[in-house]
């Protein structure tokens, strides 16, 4: 394994702009790219983790950054006056830090009250995901919703089971209920030597060492398999024999540890740790760089294209709005696909058909954000637009592709939009239609009644959309709780079987944006009664973005 160093030498003469980047082959650079996001429950500790893999990336030297930023970035930013109101922040963050060879890209997938469409989207744009569960309590709603978005894509997902120094459930426990729960094959990389006050360490599986829980760094300590009697010299007795046996039969009972499988979605390596005591980040930093997969070829609508094609091919799969009405500026986030990008490029935005010159690409580090000289296939470009970009948009520089894979979420939540001018029905349409395009919000028309519905995946998309309508456009609405619970779309092989259905639930029947129709449901109770009393009708979670 390469040597832990601050930064790449590339990227320091990067950053100082006055020293040429030497030219690191295409194939070189997008192997040593791992674009990967965290999955987890709120307070399973993702924010620590990330703290603890920026430190040891060397991105940043303080316990306490992420969060810390995060508080000045918004003391001192316009970005949304929602942001400020609420002291949280809307953005997905993408930080990108460099360990030896290797150039990590971390999407941040926001979770507590601002959960939204875009955490699941940023799902699309990575390449594999660890999962952060807390050892005390399993997999928690969050984090299997959001392993379902990566499952749609068979996304490799790596366990880490964090809280081990506090009082946690069984292991053996915690393994079945991810193999039952996710339907994964599930095996043990590490295994925790003692639990709680008592935690000291893990026993490396795969290497047979000891992984210790140092005074201020891990020490490892290579044995001789778990039988050798020099693991007492470090291990307690009352500790020891249950380390035996249990990673014995861990060892037995699981199967063995297979990259393919891994990396086709089917098996989670597990690792144990405590993100607070920074211990096992390293495993979990090692997994990324050993086992997980570099850049992905990805889906398009002609072709599947390859990261390593010459040319540059990327999609956006997060846009960043200003809530400012007199800075119509946005980011939009964009996955490079392939190719060597370099700033200045003309990329064709293929939905317009127009080029796009690409002055101001933005490189998102821990701590700032930089311009972009050049970006390989994995790393993620912030690109300063006026609203020509939206998510789902593909850039490339020759061919008129369009990437597939980057769809609309069922709805979690609906409102009824309630105008309080009714004279301005035609104004709210036009708003309703461009916020949805963007990303915003999903916009459906009951088949009966004249109020539009909005759908999103959690409350703050909601107050961003209200926000937007009275700002940007200059409507006041109300938000007010529609009789539905959730939607799906609804599509059969043939016209007749589903207008029947449609006829047979006219109050419950809608259109999206695109004509699409779409049920919507009062409860979970009632959608699955409409699934089982309808098996010629699929009902889909996702629909592509036209
Ligand atoms: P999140 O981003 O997933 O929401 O979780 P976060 O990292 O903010 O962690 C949630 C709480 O759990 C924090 O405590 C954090 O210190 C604690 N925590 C995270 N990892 C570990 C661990 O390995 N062991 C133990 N014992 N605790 C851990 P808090 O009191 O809510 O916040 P703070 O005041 O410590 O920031």
């Amino acid at each position: 394994m390469a040597a832990v160093e601050p930064r790449s030498r590339l990227y320091q003469a990067d950053r100082r702009g006055s020293t040429p980047v030497p030219d690191v082959p295409l194939n070189e650079a997008a192997l040593n790219r791992r674009t990967f996001a965290i999955i987890s429950h709120p307070d399973a500790g993702k924010t620590t983790l990330t703290e603890k893999l920026l430190l040891r990336g060397g991105a940043i030297h303080l316990a306490g950054e992420v969060k810390a930023k995060g508080e000045r970035r918004r003391a001192r930013s316009d970005w949304m006056k929602i942001e400020q109101q609420r002291g949280i922040s809307v953005t997905t963050s993408v930080m990108h830090f460099i360990r030896g060879a290797v150039h990590y890209n971390l999407l941040d997938t926001p979770g507590h009250e601002d959960f939204s469409e875009d955490t699941y989207r940023t799902l699309t744009a990575v390449d594999s995901a660890i999962m952060v569960i807390d050892g005390a309590k399993g997999i928690e709603p969050q984090t299997r919703k959001l392993f379902e978005v990566c499952r749609m894509r068979d996304v490799p997902i790596t366990t880490f089971i964090n809280k081990m120094d506090r009082e946690t459930r069984d292991p053996f426990e915690l393994m079945d209920q991810i193999a039952d729960e996710l339907q994964l094959d599930v095996t043990p990389l590490t295994w925790p030597i003692g639990v709680g006050q008592d935690f000291m360490g893990c026993y490396d599986l795969v290497r047979d060492r000891l992984l210790l829980i140092g005074a201020d760094r891990m020490e490892s300590v290579e044995v001789d398999g778990l039988d050798d009697p020099r693991i007492a010299d470090y291990v307690p007795e009352r500790l020891l024999d249950k380390l035996r046996e249990e990673a014995e039969l861990a060892r037995e009972a699981c199967p063995d540890f297979n990259i393919d499988a891994f990396r086709q979605g089917h098996m989670t390596p597990v690792f144990f740790g405590s993100a607070l005591r920074n211990f096992g980040v390293g495993q979990v930093l090692d997994a990324l760089e050993d086992y997980a997969p570099p850049p992905r070829a990805q889906s398009t609508d002609k072709r599947t294209v390859d990261p390593l094609e010459d040319k540059v091919t990327g999609f956006v799969f997060k846009v960043q709005a200003n809530m400012d009405p007199n800075h119509r500026d946005r980011i939009a986030f964009v996955r490079l696909v392939s190719g060597r990008f370099k700033r200045g490029m003309k990329l064709k935005h293929v939905r317009s058909g127009k080029p796009m010159a690409i002055y101001n690409p933005i490189l998102f580090f821990a701590q700032d954000r930089e311009l972009a000289e050049e970006a390989f296939p994995g790393d993620i470009i912030g690109v300063p637009n006026h609203g020509t970009l939206r998510v789902g948009d593909t850039l490339s520089e020759t061919d008129e592709l369009r990437f597939t894979g980057i769809p609309d979420f069922a709805p979690e939540i609906l409102r009824r939009v309630r105008l309080d001018d009714p004279m301005k029905g035609k104004h709210l349409q036009r708003a309703l239609e461009s916020l949805a395009e963007e990303g915003v919000t999903q916009v459906f028309k009951p088949e009966l009644g004249a109020n539009w519905i909005v759908g999103v995946v959690g409350q703050l998309q909601l107050d961003v959309l209200a926000a937007r309508i009275e700002a940007e456009y200059g409507i006041k609405v109300t938000l007010e709780p529609a009789p539905f619970e959730t939607a799906r779309w609804v599509a059969a092989d043939d016209a007749k079987t589903l207008d029947t259905f449609a006829g047979s639930v006219r109050s419950a029947m809608a259109h999206d944006r695109d004509g699409n129709p779409v049920f919507m449901a009062r409860n979970m109770w009632e959608l699955n009664h409409q699934l089982q009393s309808n098996p010629d009708i699929r009902f889909t979670k996702t629909k592509e973005r036209a």
